[in-house]
């Protein structure tokens, strides 16, 4: 059964006094995704954990307005980020359509398909079937005319490419997104797809892998590849879902993602070794009048090539400190090499 809470978008009974701060743009960084026209802020608001249906809404809203107000313009989700599924789609739903329809023009929406979302043979991976139901489901839930990304979430392994990039490029001709993305897909389905793609007439715009100072895997061939194709590249888990933030030098906190026991970071993954490490690199960003996160994004944006940095947040307050830490100076050759050091 629906719960209460989520009213159709249209109907939505959240306070609606929101009104976007004039100084929305005095600060925030845009960076140029690929070779196409699109800018997005150097910090994206993912919306994977933290506004699922347990979650209190009026965190969820604060955490979306305050994000805005700061410049935040990309908001990420997919048909499954919840719980449970689709359950973050209708909040922001809601919370859209209390506070954002004023401001729709002046926001980048994606959301993702390619994991499980209903039952049957059609409910997940990368056929047209799926790829074009899910999103008319995202686009219901979200009351939205049109998403401004949508990405295959991972590559289908049995179905072929074509037939993927297809369903991308027929999403966009009809109106349902104006660009197309990719995730999770290894250097060479890569390479196939924007090629697929770009025959199509369709571009592939962004690509969005997990990358941090704990996951490095797209420096051995991805990155070269984007910028051979154009494609602009959008990081997820910059923090290692807050491993690489000071949350839990002393322990694990009963609010943090892995306090919260629940399937993506455990208690178990909280390992001496990687407290050790983040201790180590917490003095490293003292040392430049950073905390951790703020030295991770910087670490980050190093890279030219790296279109946005996809943040996740449990409080305004995590947003707030992330976009101050945009403004210290990029890094020495000497911080690098002690940071390399820390990682070895
Ligand atoms: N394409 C894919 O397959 C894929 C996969 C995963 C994620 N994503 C996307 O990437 C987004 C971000 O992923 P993520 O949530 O793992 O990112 P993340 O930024 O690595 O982790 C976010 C978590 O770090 C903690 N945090 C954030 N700012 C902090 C601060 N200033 N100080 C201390 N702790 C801080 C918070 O944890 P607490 O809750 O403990 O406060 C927050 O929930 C997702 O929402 C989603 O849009 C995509």
């Amino acid at each position: 059964m629906t719960p209460q809470r989520f009213l159709s978008p249209t109907a939505s009974q959240l306070p609606t006094t929101y009104l976007a701060s004039t100084a929305r743009y005095d600060q925030m960084p845009f960076r140029r995704a690929g070779r196409s026209g699109l800018l997005l802020p150097s910090i994206s608001l993912g919306l994977w954990q933290n506004f699922g249906e347990a979650d209190p809404i009026a965190t969820s809203q604060a955490i979306l307005r305050r994000s805005f107000d700061l410049g935040v313009t990309h908001f990420d989700l997919a048909n499954n980020y919840g719980p449970p599924q689709g359950a973050a789609e209708r909040t922001f739903g809601q919370i859209f359509a209390a506070d954002f329809k004023a401001y729709r023009d002046e926001m980048v929406i994606s959301t993702k398909a390619g994991y499980d979302m209903w039952p049957g043979p059609y409910g997940e991976w990368g056929s047209r079937k799926y790829l074009i139901a899910s999103l008319d489901q995202s686009l219901k839930r979200m009351g939205l005319d049109y998403v401004d990304v949508f990405y295959s979430h991972r590559p289908d392994p049995e179905t072929p490419l074509e037939e993927t990039m297809g369903a991308l490029d027929h999403v966009v001709r009809s109106g349902r997104a104006l660009y197309v993305g990719i995730s999770n897909y290894s250097p060479e389905q890569t390479r196939e797809s924007s090629k697929i793609l770009r025959a199509l007439g369709t571009p592939c715009l962004l690509h969005q892998p997990r990358y941090n100072m704990f996951d490095r895997h797209i420096e051995a061939g991805l990155l070269k590849v984007l910028k051979e194709e154009g494609i602009g590249c959008v990081v997820f888990s910059p923090l290692a879902q807050g491993l690489l933030t000071e949350r839990y030098l002393e322990g694990i906190p009963g609010d943090s993602r892995a306090g919260k026991a629940g399937r993506f970071l455990k208690p178990e993954n909280v390992s001496q070794q990687v407290v050790d490490r983040a201790r180590k690199l917490a003095a490293i960003a003292r040392q430049r009048g950073q905390s951790l996160a703020q030295l991770a994004v910087t670490w980050i944006l190093r890279q030219p090539q790296i279109t946005s940095v996809l943040i996740g947040a449990s409080r305004p307050a995590q947003v707030e400190e992330l976009y101050a830490g945009l403004s210290f100076p990029p890094l020495t050759d000497n911080e690098m090499a002690e940071i390399e050091r820390c990682l070895q």
